[in-house]
């Protein structure tokens, strides 16, 4: 099939890579001239696991290339996915879904023959109905529009492309459906994924209440933290005890420092304001307590490190290891990492951050924080070390406690994403403090 995805960002390049590994024929079309010019060059424009290397497979052989040209797009492709942002509006009431609006009304006014736009971004019950609008008014006969939220997660966003767990499709006529079935054929025919095909409006829901659903399981396991650390029990215990039931499970059930990115806090901020508006007050009230645990988070981390220290952060050497919001991507947008290493150093602390692939985009955002380029050098002489992001370099590596020790002035880490197995850093002479847990120290 000939396919477009427009908007060639940390969901859409990875889309458009994965539909050339599909087998189809694909032009991403992206409005920033520097990103796609990197795009075409055959390589992402930030770091996504595995995303290089399909880009440097696909590129090279025609199969995959990237343009600014949206007319070219539109008319050449028969099926034009949706990937631009929908960011929170300042004021926090809902999306701005301008890039939306816009990518169709420009869309729409190209076309010249049947097609099917498929959109992909996340919005907030309501805007397929407006976007339906468009599309009827402006766009010439047999233009389908489906609804088609991504449920990926940033650092397997190529893995979890071509292997989804289901794959959501808000229609209203067999044709589009016929569309959907044809662009993920491939996928379908391993017989291992749910399709889901449903009316918009409950694809939009549906979207909004699994990423609501997973900042509420977040902060619940936070929240527990909490009252962990007053009563001086281990949430890791209690963590693992909920998980084993079905019902619950152990996914995202890690106390940490709260969800971060460029999804969980404005799609939860975006929905929580969008349900208030539309009078579901139990749930407008469930989603708010959800966020205001998650806001607690900084002072959480920030006290762990305090009690750690034994005094106030100002003045004291502190190795960050970590920037980005999670592990496997350089996404630093919204990062706890970030905020706490901000907050660290506006206390006075001299916070030196390391990351393993995104000190340079940190760099960009936040340029008046110190950073160093490896691990070595933000760990020289630290009287503390924060682990902030889950980065396996520094959580799965036998040897990294070892070797960590060798450089900082105190053995003492404080780890807000309860990555580490204590065992082995107070194997290796380290005293470890985690949120919602008993410290651990090496026996005298
Ligand atoms: N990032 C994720 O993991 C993820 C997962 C699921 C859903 N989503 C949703 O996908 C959407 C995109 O998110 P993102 O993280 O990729 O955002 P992003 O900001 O990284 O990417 C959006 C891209 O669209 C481009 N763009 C905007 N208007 C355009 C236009 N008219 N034509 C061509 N390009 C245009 C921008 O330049 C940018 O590169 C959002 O609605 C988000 O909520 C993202």
């Amino acid at each position: 099939m000939r396919v477009s995805v427009i908007g060639c960002g940390h969901l859409g390049a990875p889309h458009a890579a994965a539909m050339a590994e599909l087998g189809h024929e694909v032009v991403g079309v992206e409005l920033n001239p520097e990103t796609c010019r990197v795009l075409q060059s055959g390589r992402g424009a930030f770091y996504e696991k595995g995303l290089d290397e399909l880009l440097a497979k696909h590129v090279p052989t025609g199969r995959l290339r990237f343009t600014s040209d949206l007319a070219e797009a539109a008319e050449w492709a028969d099926l034009h996915f949706l990937a631009v942002g929908t960011p929170l509006r300042e004021d926090g009431r809902g999306y701005d879904v301008d890039q939306v609006v816009r990518s169709v009304s420009s869309l729409t006014s190209l076309l010249k023959r049947p097609c099917t736009i498929v959109g992909k971004s996340t919005v907030t019950v309501g805007t397929v109905a407006r976007l339906q609008e468009i599309v009827s008014a402006q766009a010439p006969d047999g233009v389908e529009l489906v609804w088609n939220p991504e449920f990926l997660r940033e650092g397997h966003a190529v893995e979890d492309t071509l292997y989804p767990d289901r794959i959501v499709a808000g229609l209203t006529s067999p044709g589009a459906q016929k569309a959907i079935e044809e662009v993920y054929a491939p996928i379908l025919a391993r017989n291992d994924v749910t399709l889901i095909v449903t009316d918009p409006p409950t694809a939009e829901v549906l979207k909004s209440a699994a990423n609501a659903f997973l900042a509420t399981k977040i902060s619940y396991i936070n929240a527990m933290a909490e009252v962990c650390e007053i009563v001086g029990a281990d949430v890791s215990t209690v963590a693992y005890g909920l998980g084993i039931d079905p019902r619950i499970g152990h996914g995202g059930m890690r106390p940490g420092i709260g969800y971060g990115g460029g999804c969980l806090p404005k799609d939860t901020g975006a929905f929580t304001w969008r349900v208030g508006d539309l009078g579901a007050t139990h749930a407008h009230a469930l989603l708010q307590a959800v966020e205001g645990v998650n806001h607690s988070r900084m002072d959480a981390a920030t006290a762990l490190v305090e009690r750690a220290l034994g005094s106030p952060v100002d003045g004291a050497r502190i190795a960050v290891l970590g920037a980005s919001f999670k592990a496997g991507t350089s996404d630093v947008r919204n990062s706890p990492a970030l905020r706490l290493a901000g907050r660290l150093h506006d206390a006075g602390a001299r916070a030196v951050i390391y990351d393993p692939e995104s000190t340079d985009a940190a760099r960009n955002l936040r340029p008046r924080y110190t950073y160093a380029d490896d691990a070595a050098t933000a760990l020289e002489g630290a009287d503390i070390v924060v682990l902030a992001t889950e980065w396996p370099q520094f959580t799965k590596d036998t040897k990294f406690p070892s070797s960590a020790g060798e450089a900082v002035r105190c053995k003492v880490l404080v780890d807000v994403r309860s990555a580490v197995d204590p065992e082995a850093w107070v194997a290796a002479g380290w005293e470890v403090w985690q949120l919602g847990r008993p410290v651990q120290r090496p026996e005298k």
